[in-house]
């Protein structure tokens, strides 16, 4: 997505060559209209994917599921990082481990909210070494429904994530694939 990637070369910041910084469109001030036409761009990819839910995590998820949901005309999920007071005992529940934090995180997902006849989209913020897209995929599976895609704002394909759900079998479709941070400069797959 070419104005994603503009936009991610005039206001994104190289802290090193792990972490790119993109707080003033995505992660903390949101871009709406970028938003917008990023829900677009992964709602024309899935279109033909039968999709009836889209699943992310909270927080720098949901602002991309919520466009790509209404897009979709689809109801939009977030896991929870944290239980709730509401939630019930009985939720669905895994761990995810951050390579970035070295925190281990259990996630959460009320039982119901995800049936065994849905055709789930998995979209993230960002996708370094996958473990949040398949902390999100295990929750599915527990629900018996069906992951039929995953969908990510921004992967840095020089990290793990990309290669594990492309084995794993998942069909990912990538917004900005980065292939390199080194030099305080982002370099771009394609
Ligand atoms: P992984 O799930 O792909 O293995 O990623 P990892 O554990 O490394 O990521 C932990 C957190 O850091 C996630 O956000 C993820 O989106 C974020 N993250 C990873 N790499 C980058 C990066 O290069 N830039 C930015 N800005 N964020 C990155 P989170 O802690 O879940 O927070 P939230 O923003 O969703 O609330
Ligand atoms: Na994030
Ligand atoms: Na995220």
């Amino acid at each position: 997505m070419d104005e994603l990637k503009e936009r991610i070369r005039k206001d994104g910041t190289v802290i090193n060559s792990e972490i790119l910084k993109v707080d003033r469109f995505l992660n903390h001030q949101i871009d709406p209209q970028l938003m917008k036409k990023i829900g677009k761009a992964f709602a024309k990819h899935f279109q033909n994917a039968g999709i009836t839910k889209v699943l992310t995590i909270e927080s720098s998820g949901i602002a991309p599921a919520l466009m790509t949901g209404l897009e979709m005309n689809v109801p939009v999920l977030f896991a929870r990082k944290k239980k709730s007071l509401t939630i019930n005992e009985d939720s669905l529940t895994t761990d995810v481990y951050s390579f970035t934090k070295k925190v281990h995180n259990t996630i959460f997902l009320e039982k119901d909210t995800i049936i065994k006849e849905d055709h789930v989209l998995i979209i993230d913020d960002f996708l370094a070494n996958g473990e949040a897209a398949l902390g999100l995929t295990r929750l599915v599976d527990l629900a018996g429904a069906a992951v039929s895609g995953i969908g990510i704002v921004i992967e840095k394909s020089f990290q793990q994530g990309r290669g594990r759900l492309d084995r794993a079998g998942y069909a990912v479709y990538s917004l900005a694939r980065i292939a390199s941070l080194n030099d305080h400069h982002v370099q771009f797959l394609d």
